[in-house]
């Protein structure tokens, strides 16, 4: 069994995200393995209230108050300290005794320096939860998940999800990404815009943003590739329909595939469309989401390509929601950091405005991230979310592009 985990866990080209690392290890149990053998965790992210999350706002707002005031006291006391120094009298030993004073002040009963944390605000975790080492334990193996491991009770803020952590890069979509919260936060602050519509959501991955879209949306079609992820998919989304059916909404888990040219049609694979399903999603779609799915230029351009290729086929204006995050990665090309995926991601983005076709325009705008976190995460300065609009222009009609079919 070690062997096994150690194989699939600890590769070259693993992955692991910074969501997985900083959640607590009460909140996440190892449920099972999965078919190809790897360790599957149940998260349970608890959704901060709208309040709480104001309030603790409020409260970092307060202690950098406290912190510049205390800074600020501080520099008052080394004032008078400095200026009772009187160097004509002073000896060797006071100078050591002054300088030692604002120290003192900060070492405990053995000496040692006592390091002042800053509180975690704007968390929403139980403060009296410790952030130790994730130590999980395997409950059962094979490919039946056991109820067991599964928290009791379906309380409506807290969002169970099915993960695997250090993944290699193919398998990037089986962990929950920063992206994917900060797009989930836009959506439950912002609901409006997808309230009783059509979704589509690609490389939807664990199908969390889906899961919290579903919360406003009336169907949400989260997409991504790979029998296993999607998989993994369509049970969070079983796992969460006390979220999602409360709402009057419903989350269909099915394949598309940037690099094809086609929908998946074929009735033997778990995930694939039917024809009246593929004629919703062009007829009733005016919502798009994609979180944290641009690190990788060809990836990137196939994505960009299924996109104008999708939205040249629906029927109404559709909002397009993408979030990203900038990693900045030592390349050999620059001899430096760089971060060559978003500047890929850019350049998409500029190509798409400037795209004059007749029969879609498209307007980029980054959305401000103003508004408050509901999902315990850092919000890193390099966290994007941009929005497209893309609307028909009616003027001229010219040849239909290929519509998937
Ligand atoms: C970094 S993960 C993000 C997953 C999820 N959106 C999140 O933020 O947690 C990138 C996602 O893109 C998906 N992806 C990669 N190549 C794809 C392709 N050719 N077609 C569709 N999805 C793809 C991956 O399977 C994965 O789910």
């Amino acid at each position: 069994m070690r062997e096994m985990m150690d194989d699939v866990t600890f590769r070259s080209d693993t992955v692991l995200s910074d969501v997985h690392l900083h959640t607590s290890s009460k909140r996440q149990l190892m449920v099972r393995l999965n078919a190809v053998g790897q360790p599957v965790f149940l998260a349970q992210f608890k959704l901060i209230s709208d309040e709480t999350s104001q309030a603790s706002e409020e409260e970092e707002r307060a202690f950098r108050r406290n912190a510049l005031n205390r800074q600020e006291e501080r520099k008052e006391e080394w004032k008078v300290d400095n200026s009772l120094r009187d160097p004509a009298f002073s000896t060797s030993s006071t100078k050591a005794s002054d300088a030692s004073k604002g120290i003192e002040a900060l070492l405990d009963e053995d000496g040692d320096l006592e390091v002042v944390r800053r509180p975690r605000f704007s968390s929403g975790e139980d403060e009296s939860l410790p952030r130790d080492k994730v130590c999980p334990i395997i409950l059962t193996t094979g490919g039946e998940p056991s109820e067991e491991g599964e928290p009791k009770g379906s309380s409506r803020d807290v969002v169970k999800i099915e993960h695997t952590m250090a993944t290699p890069l193919e398998d990037v979509g089986k962990q929950v990404w920063r992206g994917a919260f900060l797009l989930a936060d836009y959506i439950l602050c912002k609901p409006d815009p997808l309230k009783d519509c059509t979704v589509l959501e690609l490389g939807g991955g664990t199908g969390v943003v889906s899961i919290l879209a579903a919360q406003a949306a009336k169907t949400v079609y989260c997409t991504d590739v790979g029998e296993d992820l999607l998989d993994m998919c369509e049970r969070n989304v079983a796992l969460n329909k006390h979220l999602t059916e409360s709402a009057g909404g419903k989350v269909k888990v099915k394949e598309l595939d940037w690099l094809k040219n086609d929908f998946c049609t074929d009735p033997d694979r778990p995930h694939s469309w039917s024809e009246d399903e593929i004629a919703e999603l062009y007829d009733l779609t005016t919502v798009i989401l994609a979180a944290d799915v641009f690190y990788d230029d060809d990836l990137t351009d196939a994505f960009f390509r299924t996109l104008y290729r999708l939205t040249g086929n629906l029927k109404n204006p559709c909002a397009i929601y993408l979030s990203i995050e900038k990693r900045l990665n030592f390349t050999l090309r620059h001899m430096d950091v760089a971060c060559e995926a978003y500047g890929r991601f850019r350049r998409c983005l500029d190509a798409l405005v400037t795209l004059r076709d007749g029969r879609v325009r498209y307007a980029v705008e980054p959305v401000e991230l103003s508004f408050p976190q509901r999902l315990v995460y850092e919000r890193v300065a390099q966290l994007e979310l941009w929005k497209i609009t893309a609307d028909k222009t009616p003027e001229r009609s010219p040849p239909p592009c290929t519509r998937w079919k």
